[in-house]
């Protein structure tokens, strides 16, 4: 039998990936996977404790949180605030970005942007919900670190992963060298390395999207979900549809089977309804890292400069060769003119230059 490796192992050994470092890379890496353990315990007794429903409170997005949303809040910024390796937390659940400003941590080196609870309205109904996780190297060498530090493009990204807490709980993440995965081994409370070297798969058959929404989606994504219920054999349609409402969820599974998941722009949400510092860029570095594909519908989703916190994106991530043909029935059904209509969709579902 093969010895275990657990994250913490894991860590250590990859440090030498990054000679420059001292080490404070790992240390936040660590300390996000204990919050992590914390958190997991919440989660997993849910339905026991007295800390099922909502908090009664609303977040800047005016939208309900739950107390298990405060909850993972608070344990996340309080990891990082006792690590010292980290000078600001920006996270969902809070209006403006989080200075942690004692002695040790004003002049630590990175930033960290969370979403503690993704999928949230998933908890009363045992459904899997997630954290996603964000890291930067601060831009201002020293001092009070401010929102310019925060609002880098995802691409300054030094590493992003997401915790799964589901049927079991993994941690899945990325220093922009490939993607690793970890199950918890509830029995010896560790992260263990399962899944090495995470790809996913260049095409598949699943698409992911709020498809109550139809009515309010734009021509090219209405297109879309119709190309992928037509029939044909040779590009495997009608597709699969599935749609559990907790991006992290969504998406793992699109990571392991091969898929796309996709939030557009609606009606009501005009741009978008996901968050690019806290959702997006995360998951695109992730997915980018695996071999797939992450774009607003017409750009790279980590070339995006952002200009607010609680900044909202669309976005289209998944299998390549599914982003792909998604991207030509946006540009070819947007009103745009100054998208060139310079491609075609054939039948088997590849982009042809016409
Ligand atoms: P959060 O719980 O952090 O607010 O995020 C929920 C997000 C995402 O995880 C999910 O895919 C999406 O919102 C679901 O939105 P709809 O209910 O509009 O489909
Ligand atoms: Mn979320
Ligand atoms: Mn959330």
């Amino acid at each position: 039998m093969q010895g275990i490796k657990t994250l913490g192992q894991f860590i250590i050994e990859k440090q030498n990936d990054f000679p420059y470092a001292k080490g404070e890379l790992s240390r936040l890496l660590r300390d996000i996977g204990i919050a992590a353990k914390i958190v997991n315990r919440e989660v997993n007794k849910a339905g026991l404790a007295d800390i099922l429903g909502s908090a009664g409170t609303t977040n800047i997005q005016g939208e309900g949180q739950q107390k298990l949303d405060v909850f993972a809040n608070t344990q996340f910024i309080s990891a990082l605030t006792s690590g010292g390796e980290c000078c600001i937390v920006a996270t969902e659940e809070e209006d403006e970005f989080v200075p942690i400003d004692s002695p040790v941590s004003k002049n630590a080196k990175y930033i960290v942007c969370i979403d503690p609870l993704d999928g949230s309205s998933n908890i009363d109904v045992n459904v899997a919900v997630g954290t996603i996780f964000s890291i930067y190297r601060r831009k201002s060498v020293d001092g009070v670190a401010t929102l310019q530090d925060v609002l880098q493009k995802g691409t300054q990204q030094v590493a992003a992963g997401y915790v799964i807490y589901g049927s079991s709980t993994m941690m899945v993440y990325t220093t922009g060298k490939g993607v690793n995965g970890f199950t918890l081994d509830p029995s010896i409370g560790e992260f263990c390395l399962s899944h090495p070297d995470m790809k996913i798969p260049q095409n598949g058959n699943i698409y992911s999207i709020n498809e109550g929404n139809y009515v309010h989606f734009p021509t090219g994504v209405k297109k879309y979900i119709k190309f992928a219920q037509e029939e044909d054999a040779g590009s495997n349609r009608p597709y699969t549809s599935r749609y559990i409402g907790s991006m992290v969820g969504d998406i793992h599974r699109n990571l392991i089977k091969g898929g796309i998941y996709i939030y557009p722009t609606t009606a009501s949400s005009p741009n978008g309804k996901l968050r690019l510092l806290y959702e997006c860029n995360p998951m695109a570095f992730i997915i980018e890292q695996a071999g797939g594909v992450a774009s607003d519908g017409f750009n790279r989703i980590l070339d995006i400069e952002p200009t607010e916190l609680h900044q909202r994106t669309s976005i289209f991530i998944g299998s390549p060769d599914m982003v792909k043909v998604a991207e030509d029935f946006m540009v070819e059904f947007s009103s745009e003119k100054n998208n060139p209509l310079n491609h075609a969709i054939n039948l088997n579902g590849t982009a042809v230059a016409s």
